[in-house]
């Protein structure tokens, strides 16, 4: 890394206010090492991008930051408070300030839609009225483009991409400042997947989230990520914008991102660029691209898009 530029370098909070700070992270299950010696900076108001083949251990790092990992060794603090090893009401505090949506969705199958959402709201807030619960439920569940009759279905009801909105609505029942999401398009059709990204833009933008952004999708990094963390060799190897990170001439980064799913991924985000400015561009190019269709989306959340789960 003597060459790489400062702000690719994985510990390079600068200027920038890190909501998430890690520090010297090191995870181990008996003999095996997950993570060694792990930096990382995450900005107020950014969405970062995490990659790295599958193992690396994205969802232990993960994990590790929202307090269901005990690391072997290092530091992680979160809007500025030490994560590791809180008494339990100070983690409480800390908790309440994030929403999650773990890898596969995790609904509780026997609630529906509306009581999953409402799990937080009991958990950090029991003592309130059941029906001003099911009210922020619903607003939730609307929030995330489900229509409001999805509030009383079990999850075995909803398609593979409402349950993503319905764990998204779960990860948003506290307000949260702080987003954690694993792999939220996996198992999504391309479209599905597009305005889910542009869904969790849109949020970002509007509530002004930090978005920590587990994913394989080379789309969504390139639609909506501001910067990308690359996880190999037990470390964050590099984290940057994609420019800066194809400036390292890493091979791993550089068959990521350039290899044939690259290209596609580039060649879509055209496509989408193109079709926002379609008087820059020729006609043929947008028409020639099945991304053009993906960026119907609304800006508000509230006015989500109708039939893309
Ligand atoms: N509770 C656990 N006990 C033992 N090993 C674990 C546990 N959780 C994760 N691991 C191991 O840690 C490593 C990293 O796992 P992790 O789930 O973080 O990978 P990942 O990068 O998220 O992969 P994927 O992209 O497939 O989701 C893997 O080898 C996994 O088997
Ligand atoms: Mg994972």
């Amino acid at each position: 890394m003597a060459n790489t530029p400062a702000s690719a370098r994985p510990r390079d909070s600068g200027r920038d206010e890190s909501i998430i700070q890690v520090r010297g992270l090191k995870n181990a299950f008996g003999e095996s090492v997950i993570h060694d010696g792990l930096d990382l900076d995450v900005r107020r108001g950014e969405i970062l991008g995490v990659v790295g083949g599958s193992g690396t251990g994205k969802s232990v790092l993960m994990r590790s930051i929202i307090g269901l990992q005990t690391p072997v060794a290092g530091e992680i603090t979160v809007f500025g408070e030490p994560t590791i090893g809180r008494e339990e009401t100070e983690a409480t505090a800390i908790r309440k300030r994030w929403g999650v949506l773990f890898q596969g969705g995790a609904l509780f199958s026997t609630l529906t839609v509306s009581e999953n959402v409402q799990v937080p709201l009991r958990e950090f807030y029991g003592g309130l009225d059941p029906a001003l619960m099911a009210e922020i439920a619903a607003y939730k569940v609307v929030m995330t483009g489900l229509s409001p009759d999805a509030g009383p279905k079990y999850p075995s009801e909803l398609s593979g991409g409402m349950k993503k909105r319905a764990g998204l609505a779960r990860a948003l029942a506290l307000d949260p400042e702080l987003l954690f999401l694993d792999e939220p398009t996996a198992g999504l059709d391309p479209i599905g997947a597009a305005a889910f990204d542009q869904l969790t833009k849109s949020l970002q933008k509007t509530l002004g989230l930090t978005v920590f952004l587990i994913t394989h999708d080379l789309d969504t990094l390139y639609a909506i990520c501001d910067r990308v963390a690359v996880l190999a060799d037990k470390k964050v190897i590099a984290v940057g914008t994609i420019d800066e990170l194809l400036a390292l001439d890493h091979p791993w980064i550089e068959e990521y991102f350039k290899g044939p799913r690259g290209r596609a991924a580039i060649a879509t985000q055209e496509a989408q660029d193109a079709s926002q400015h379609p008087t820059e561009v020729k006609t043929q190019q947008i028409a020639a691209s099945p991304a053009a269709a993906t960026t119907t989306e609304p800006a508000d959340p509230a006015r989500p898009p109708v039939g893309t789960d």
